[in-house]
């Protein structure tokens, strides 16, 4: 596993994600996270909607079982959606939302918090208020976005001061990678050049924000993983013949291919299976060539000007 400094910490390059864990019993929780803790993970991603708040509640009572795995590992949460209602980045909603997620969690301060989805009626002095409170009072230690294009992150930063934003969680995979295709068709009139984010990717890169590339096996609007789909079956093929050359699993190989790209981008992955997880960990410190980076582009139905 590689590490790298985001914020004050060194944390792994890839993120084990607890979006899916909420029906989970003891024991499978248990072997989801020695999985990833034993393949060098120290990084978990929750929110506070994920199972309706489930999933921080079952990774609290595991944190509670294991005495001293709290201060082993970084947890990032999120708040600022509220399902079927609005997104709310109101001073109230966070503040509030940050302290139920502190009890759920069963811990005194959240490493990483992010604005979950950009709430339109945002007011960015509330919610660098509400930050700083936060801050001061040690409750959250760093800050970040998702799913937020450059001009709405730099509408917020204007008034974060000595706050900064350290992350952007986007969904990204090799099927679904709008802000590189852009990048790649610039000037070109077909599919690919459309500039949906906002030139998100050369943003971050500039202002040295880590993109978390979330649901990096699925594809669509997360319609499922591609990893054995017909669907793209040329992109399976060329996962497996990469793959081999490594020693990896196709799965494995689907991160490898997002840890390759230069942005130093931190994966987020949603796998709750054990042998997956180690699978991904495994592949983790593979560096694939320039040229099988675009192979693999290539295979996912991209085409190249
Ligand atoms: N910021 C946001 O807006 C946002 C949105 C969605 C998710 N997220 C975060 O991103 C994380 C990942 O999202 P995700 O779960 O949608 O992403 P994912 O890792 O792309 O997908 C995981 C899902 O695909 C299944 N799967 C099937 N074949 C697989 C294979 N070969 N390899 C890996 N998984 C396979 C997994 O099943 P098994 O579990 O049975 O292996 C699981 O249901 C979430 O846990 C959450 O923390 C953030």
């Amino acid at each position: 596993m590689q590490y790298f400094k985001l914020g004050e910490n060194e944390v792994s390059r890839v993120v084990q994600g607890c979006m899916r864990i909420a029906s989970k019993s003891e024991k499978e929780i248990d072997e989801f996270v020695e999985a990833a803790f034993e393949g060098g993970i120290n990084f978990f991603d929750h929110a506070d909607i994920y199972g309706r708040g489930g999933c921080e509640e079952v990774f609290g009572r595991f944190l509670s079982r294991n005495p001293g795995f709290r201060d082993k590992i970084y947890i990032q949460t999120k708040c600022g959606i509220k399902p079927g209602i609005s997104f709310d980045f109101t001073y109230e909603h966070i503040i509030s939302s940050v302290d139920k997620s502190l009890a759920r969690l069963g811990t005194d301060r959240i490493d990483y918090l992010l604005l979950h989805r950009p709430d339109t009626l945002f007011e960015p002095e509330e919610v660098a208020r509400a930050f700083s409170e936060l801050r001061e009072k040690g409750k959250v230690l760093h800050f970040g976005v998702s799913n937020q294009h450059p001009m709405q992150m730099e509408l917020l930063r204007k008034y974060m001061g000595d706050i900064p934003l350290v992350a952007n969680q986007l969904q990204m995979s090799v099927a679904h990678c709008p802000m590189i295709d852009y990048g790649i068709n610039v000037n070109i009139i077909n599919d690919f050049s459309a500039n949906r984010d906002g030139g998100v990717l050369e943003y971050c890169r500039l202002n040295d924000i880590t993109i978390q590339p979330w649901s990096p096996f699925q594809y669509g609007f997360m319609e499922g993983a591609f990893i054995g789909n017909e669907r793209f079956a040329a992109l399976n093929e060329k996962l497996d013949e990469v793959s081999a050359r490594y020693g990896v699993t196709s799965t494995g190989m689907a991160i490898a291919w997002l840890l390759r790209h230069p942005a130093k981008l931190q994966p987020v992955i949603g796998t709750t299976t054990p042998s997956r997880i180690k699978e991904v960990c495994h592949a983790s410190d593979v560096v694939i060539t320039h040229d099988e980076w675009y192979e693999l582009y290539k295979s996912a139905g991209k085409k190249l000007p």
